[in-house]
């Protein structure tokens, strides 16, 4: 039931000063953050990141998108979190994201507009798609002494 996510705020989140916002929205749903550090990505890493979609004709803007400026890596922890986390984040289009989730309260780019300027879509955040992709992009940003276990109050408030 307890999961480990990871979310990425993206360069487009950091260089628009979001990152404060978007995490007060894990916290203030009980999640727990275990993990954060500022990466700077670069071909490589995005290739093994986003390996799933070197071969697509989206993916040079992508990989453009994703190594222009630091990312917030971030490992989210709570109750079926991988879950929760996509559900709060939204839709990858983000004009197709409804409000309240981040990606429609902080955005609203399409895919339409992307494709004919030949850039990535710059949706602010990533978060593992379920439980096998989580284990392997956390392990894959994060070592196991950048992650940690401590107690919350929501923690308290789970088992009474
Ligand atoms: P993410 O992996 O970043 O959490 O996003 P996602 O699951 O919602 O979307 P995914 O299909 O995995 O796509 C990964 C990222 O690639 C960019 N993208 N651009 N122009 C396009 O058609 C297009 N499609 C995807 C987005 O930045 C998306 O988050
Ligand atoms: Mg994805």
């Amino acid at each position: 039931m307890i999961e480990r996510t990871l979310v990425l705020l993206k360069p487009d989140a950091v260089q628009r000063g979001l990152m404060g916002e978007i995490i007060m929205r894990f916290e203030r749903a009980g999640l727990k953050m275990v993990g954060c550090k500022l990466v700077w990505a670069d071909k490589d890493f995005a290739k093994l990141h986003y390996a799933e979609h070197v071969t697509k004709a989206f993916y040079p803007g992508l990989e453009k998108m994703i190594t222009m400026g630091p990312t917030l890596a971030l490992c989210i922890e709570g109750i079926e979190a991988v879950g929760i986390v996509r559900k709060m984040v939204g839709s990858t289009e983000p004009k197709g994201s409804p409000p309240g989730t981040i990606r429609g309260d902080y955005a609203h780019v399409s895919y339409g507009h992307a494709d004919e300027k030949g850039i990535g879509i710059k949706n602010l955040i990533h978060a593992s798609a379920n439980i096998t992709d989580a284990t392997r992009e956390v392990a894959l940003w994060f070592k196991n002494d950048e992650l940690h276990t401590y107690k919350t109050v929501h923690d308290q408030h789970t088992i009474e």
